[in-house]
């Protein structure tokens, strides 16, 4: 396997506007970023992913991008980006940029000209269709609720938006649009950026004969995904992306990929293939996903999660690369979701944070999770600031009658805004994230979760972190390593080996607030053993058989 820059560094995702604010306006912006570069060099991450900062009316925060050129007024200026830009390179620091083209803004230059007239020049930069016989073209509902089709007066036609109305899908089957978003992009890169998270990539190719979709349980709307996930022209296009653009530079390009299976994430990986260098895989984290999607979650078990990633580790052993990650600014927080944020906060976070990093591939941490922020629960609908999580409530209370308390117990488990709340920095008026009212309520449990008190505690969640990151630096074997899963139908331990040459390294995770007991599987051979890592203070006298402490996890290197 060849190697790469990008295999063997750790990103962190900022979602700027609730990173940190400089100016007391409440919403986190450029400026704040700067002033914590230095704590993210403490840390040790090479890689910085930063969500949206492009000009946008914030329909979805950012992922409306109303100039593709330009910064959204209350983040700052491209002089403030600059400095941004320049400030990690000095550290050390690549900068890796949000990249949104599945769709733009309604305000974008290019969408006010294309719904101006049929016959506009940028007319054919959107999906425009005439209705059928009074309806939308198509049955397929929007992600964020109600039909994805949305009709527009002036022209007697309707647009395409898989996404909200203010969010127009961009016409990928027009080379002319497509150039203008290569010129886009080659001009970030000129500017010096170190690559692209590519938001719903593999939506980009539609069938070109826009079937009806299926119409699940009591859904009104049909699903459309099957005819615009990985559609038929999507290896080309990012083919031609590829050549016309990302060859040309050494970055990093991981592709948000909704629906992709492994089969899939080979042809969009593969190293002979010409695409992205990895992909954002959405298996694991819709694991106990019910008839509903997320919002009707059900009971989860370790060997499904444990079979979905392991599947993905041998899938792309040999031929593609891995992207790993718990957390990101649409999923709830990981020590609430597959861990314990009460008793066990701590070492289940640790163990967590162990079980994602010692697998095979780029692991990605979303702000605030090295400091073990936990999800939240705001008692008011009125708290909560998602539109998706906003249209949900609504058309389940308003419109279908549902019973509130059900609709926020959903919201609380799986809601966007879990990972939005601001980043708690310190124990004062609102975690020290700004002098101001923050945009979204900052959760009540930043007195006792903060950075501060982290970095001054050796033993703390920063500091276990940061010993990760240290631990791949170091070590060849973490990023190279073979994978290799043990007891695998374990309901509370998720084991693995990671091999590289003569050394083999063992990884034990417990997912159980119980004892649960040990056994070392008799293939695995050894002549001495050292411990690498560990969650709880001792270590247990022989690793043949012993007992697990709730949520211990145990790093132990081989030889
Ligand atoms: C995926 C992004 O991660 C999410 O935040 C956004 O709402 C949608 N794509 C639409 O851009």
């Amino acid at each position: 396997m060849e190697k790469a820059w990008w295999k063997e560094s750790v990103v962190y995702q900022i979602y700027p506007r609730s990173f940190m604010d400089s100016n007391g306006d409440g919403i986190g912006d450029l400026q704040g970023i700067i002033t914590k570069l230095d704590y993210l060099k403490e840390l040790g991450i090479d890689v910085i992913w930063l969500s949206p900062v492009y000009k946008s009316p914030n329909d979805d925060n950012g992922y409306d991008i109303s100039d593709y050129q330009n910064i959204m007024d209350e983040f700052g200026t491209m002089a403030d980006f600059d400095e941004l830009l320049q400030g990690a390179h000095d550290r050390g620091i690549k900068i890796v940029m949000d990249l949104v083209v599945n769709h733009s803004s309604d305000e974008h230059a290019w969408f006010v000209e294309s719904r101006k007239s049929k016959d506009n020049p940028f007319r054919d930069y959107y999906i425009w269709k005439p209705g059928k016989n009074g309806d939308p073209p198509t049955n397929w509902g929007s992600v964020f609720g109600g039909s994805s089709w949305q009709y527009d007066e002036t022209t007697n036609e309707y647009y395409l938006h898989i996404f909200s109305k203010k969010q127009p899908d961009l016409n990928w089957e027009n080379e002319t649009l497509r150039k203008a978003v290569y010129k886009m992009m080659t001009w970030w890169l000129e500017k010096g950026i170190d690559g692209f998270r590519m938001d719903v990539i593999n939506f980009i190719s539609k069938d070109s004969r826009y079937p009806d979709g299926e119409v699940h349980g009591e859904n009104k709307y049909g699903d459309g995904s099957k005819h615009f996930m990985n559609g038929p022209g999507i290896h080309e296009f990012l083919q031609e992306m590829n050549k016309e653009v990302l060859s040309k530079y050494d970055v990093l390009t991981v592709g948000e990929m909704p629906g992709v299976d492994v089969e899939q994430g080979k042809l969009y990986t593969g190293e002979d293939r010409n695409e992205l260098n990895m992909v954002f895989q959405f298996e694991h984290v819709d694991v106990g996903n019910g008839p509903g999607g997320k919002w009707t979650s059900q009971p989860w078990k370790l060997t499904e999660l444990k079979g979905i990633l392991t599947k993905w580790q041998y899938g792309l052993a040999d031929d593609g690369w891995n992207s790993l990650y718990w957390n990101n600014h649409d999923q709830p927080r990981v020590v609430s979701r597959f861990g314990h944020d009460k008793e066990y906060y701590e070492k289940s976070a640790k163990m967590l944070a162990t079980c994602l990093h010692m697998m095979k591939g780029t692991p990605y941490i979303y702000q605030g999770e090295e400091i073990g922020m936990t999800n939240v629960a705001f008692e008011s609908i009125d708290d909560y600031r998602d539109l998706e999580t906003l249209n949900m409530y609504n058309e389940a209370v308003n419109e279908l009658g549902k019973d509130p308390n059900k609709v926020m117990r959903a919201i609380y488990e799986r809601g966007r805004d879990n990972a939005r709340t601001p980043v708690q920095w310190d124990d004062t008026e609102n975690a020290g994230f700004t002098t101001g009212t923050p945009w979204i309520s900052v959760n009540p449990n930043y007195k006792e979760v903060n950075a501060k008190r982290v970095l001054q505690d050796p033993n703390s969640i920063f500091h276990y972190y940061k010993k990760l990151i240290q631990l791949r630096k170091e070590n060849e074997i973490v990023v190279y390593g073979k994978f290799e899963l043990l007891h695998e139908d374990s309901e509370e331990i998720f084991c693995y080996t990671r091999e590289l040459r003569n050394e083999k390294w063992l990884i034990v995770c417990s997912f159980s607030t119980e004892l649960v007991k040990f056994e070392l599987p008799n293939q695995i051979k050894y002549q001495s053993k050292q411990l690498v890592l560990g969650n709880y203070e001792d270590e247990p006298i022989t690793i043949e058989t012993f007992e697990l402490k709730p949520y211990q996890t145990l790093v132990y290197k081989l030889t």
